[in-house]
């Protein structure tokens, strides 16, 4: 007989004995799903890149949120499809009360106060100029953006957001907004950063579907370069020290090790975002019949989880929340 002393594979020998040793498993209780809001009534647009996620108008959005609570998905992060002629340089609709995105935060808190909603905090949604901050001869104006950004969280929290999530990348924002929101009585409101926001290509389809993208050069000023992991712990520092609740890193799957060195780091939890690109690789290939959609879903799932994220942002997470209840 061969001697082998350890033997691996002893680990591996039934599904249960597998389950009993696996380390990681993905919950939709990590989940959180976005959702594109649009104006009108009955509208529903699906988004030619993104298979399967659609622009919906407030009613449907109702709807869709009610069929998401039912199989056990309960966080949502919501964001605004403006028409072009709503957008000037200043962001204005971001800031208006009455605007169609916290009139729809409030009539989901109303109608479903048990769903948590998450909303985002740029200007780009809003922005003629399809930028994150506000533009000034070319370029993008942090401390000038950093007030309107505030207002906009306040607006936000007024219409009931659980959590703020600042997209935007200006420097010193976690810290304006979390006093802007203590000032006027939202202790409670939460702050999901986007920490580690890297300027990437993987956000292609997402600006397709909120017809967002800069209408000069890129967002290389404010957003990270992706060569490099250094520049992340300097942002979570700051953010967590500024008071953010979750630190977040964005894309998911090129920057599996940032997940890993800021759960290593921190003392929060790590929330990733598994963008749009990085969903639409797979439906494009699933669609060929290159891969199998719900092997591969669940397995990048999974990797983000092993790599340190606790709560993953998805487009695939009503199909995860679906495929577990068969
Ligand atoms: C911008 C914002 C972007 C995403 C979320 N908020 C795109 C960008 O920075 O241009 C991308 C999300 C995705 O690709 O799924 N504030």
């Amino acid at each position: 007989m061969t001697q082998i002393t350890h033997r691996p594979r002893r680990n591996r020998k039934s599904a249960a004995i597998r389950n009993i040793v696996q380390e990681n498993w993905v919950s939709v209780n990590d989940l959180i799903f976005p959702l594109f809001l649009t104006e009108g009534k009955n509208k529903r647009s699906e988004i030619s890149s993104m298979p399967g996620i659609y622009r919906m108008s407030g009613d449907l959005l109702l709807k869709e949120i009610e069929s998401c609570l039912k199989v056990g998905l309960h966080t949502f992060c919501l964001f605004p499809s403006l028409n072009n002629k709503l957008k000037d340089k200043k962001a204005t609709e971001g800031l208006n009360k009455k605007g169609l995105y916290p009139s729809v935060i409030r009539e989901i808190k109303k109608r479903f106060p048990e769903a948590v909603i998450m909303t985002d905090v740029a200007m780009d949604p809003y922005s003629s100029d399809g930028h994150d901050g506000y533009v000034k001869n070319g370029m993008i104006m942090n401390d000038e953006t950093l007030d309107i950004l505030a207002k906009m969280a306040l607006v936000q929290a007024e219409a009931g957001a659980d959590i703020i999530g600042p997209s935007d990348m200006m420097d010193g924002r976690v810290g304006f907004i979390r006093e802007a929101l203590d000032d006027n009585d939202f202790t409670d409101v939460s702050i999901m950063s986007y920490t580690a926001k890297y300027a990437s290509a993987f956000y292609g389809p997402f600006r397709d579907a909120l017809d967002s993208a800069p209408k000069f050069g890129d967002k290389k000023t404010y957003q990270m370069n992706p060569a490099n992991s250094k520049e992340a712990l300097l942002e979570a520092d700051l953010d967590m020290n500024e008071g953010a609740d979750f630190l977040m890193v964005k894309p998911a799957l090129s920057y599996l090790d940032i997940i890993k060195s800021l759960n290593d780091n921190f003392n929060l939890p790590i929330a990733a975002y598994n963008v749009s690109g990085e969903y639409a690789m797979v439906k494009a290939a699933a669609q060929k019949k290159w891969i199998d959609n719900d092997r591969v879903r669940d397995e990048i799932l999974l990797s983000i989880k092993r790599a340190g994220a606790s709560v993953i942002l998805t487009y695939f997470a009503k199909e995860f929340a679906l495929a577990q209840k068969k």
